[in-house]
């Protein structure tokens, strides 16, 4: 079997045109949802996911306020930035973009976002909720690799699902939406990690396998079944001297092997990627009818 192509890039374009056509929608209402992006450093990856975020915002009518610490800055500086966007009703989602530097504290930092502009889902008590069951803001890795999958057809319902990696950002919650008693839920999900006794026995139990490990190649032909659906979520530069840059992209499975057995599979780039960021926007422009009394989804 060959695979057919989750179009990552796609289904963001699709779920973007509906944000727009919704946030045009509540300009007219006198609502303009806001974003507030704080980047500590130079660390090359997050410089530029910081400014695809806030391209989108601009695409999407969303307002952004962006703000850019040197690696030097203290704890204290970092907080009095979130205090203020906490206090700056123009904003109603604030993103702290991981990692920071070594020497500040990042739990801290997220402890003092309002949990009701913690639009990247990361503040306790987000966290709390959704694992209970309750409206919270979802992280948008894990939400966006369940659109994907929704959006693609899967049947996520009953399917045994393998996850490689349990970080917070998307091991752990993804395994906890998965397993919620509702219709993007129902999975029987393994999550496997580095003290994992045997991860291709694992993963071969598996109609969806999930790789958030972040490591090249860590998922491999002879560790999936036939007609598996695979969800590249790793990002992990390489040395390529034929590319300008000296470096490519590529994820944690090894795809040009995977494709052949599988039913479907996300590319890197252009898979998980381009979704992290909608899921960012849709967050905000939910965060602002949240903010306005209207109706919300979650
Ligand atoms: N670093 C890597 N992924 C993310 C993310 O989803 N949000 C933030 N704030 N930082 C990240």
């Amino acid at each position: 079997m060959t695979a057919q192509i989750i179009d990552g890039k796609q289904v963001a374009a699709d779920m973007r045109a509906e944000l727009k056509e919704e946030v045009a929608k509540l300009k007219e209402q006198g609502i303009v949802p806001g974003l507030g992006v704080i980047l500590v450093g130079e660390d090359p990856a997050s410089k530029s996911y910081v400014t695809a975020k806030e391209r989108t915002c601009e695409d999407i009518g969303i307002y952004s306020d962006d703000n850019r610490l040197p690696e030097d800055a203290t704890q204290e500086e970092l907080m009095a930035v979130v205090e203020r966007m906490n206090k700056d009703p123009k904003i109603n989602g604030i993103l702290v973009q991981l990692p920071l530097p070594k020497h500040l504290n990042e739990a801290e930092v997220l402890l003092a976002i309002d949990p009701d502009k913690d639009v990247d889902g990361f503040h306790p008590m987000n966290v709390g909720k959704m694992m209970v069951g309750e409206k919270a803001f979802l992280p948008c890795t894990p939400h966006g690799v369940i659109q994907l999958l929704i959006r693609s057809g899967v049947n996520i319902e009953g399917a045994n699902v393998a996850i490689v990696g349990r970080s917070n950002i998307v091991g752990k919650p993804l395994a906890n939406m998965l397993i919620q008693k509702s219709k993007t839920g129902n999975a029987t999900v393994t999550v496997c990690h580095t003290r994992t006794k045997d991860l291709a026995d694992q993963t071969m139990q598996a109609d969806i396998v999930i790789a958030a490990a972040g490591r090249p190649n860590m998922v491999t032909a002879d560790m999936v079944k036939e007609g598996v659906v695979v969800i590249d979520v790793g990002v992990n530069r390489v040395e390529d001297a034929t590319k300008k840059s000296g470096y490519r992209l590529v994820g944690d499975v090894d795809f040009e092997a995977v494709k052949e057995k599988a039913s479907l599979i996300t590319p890197v780039p252009g898979g998980v990627g381009p979704m992290t960021i909608t899921m960012l926007m849709y967050n905000t422009v939910e965060s602002a009818k949240r903010a306005a009394g209207l109706e919300t989804t979650n």
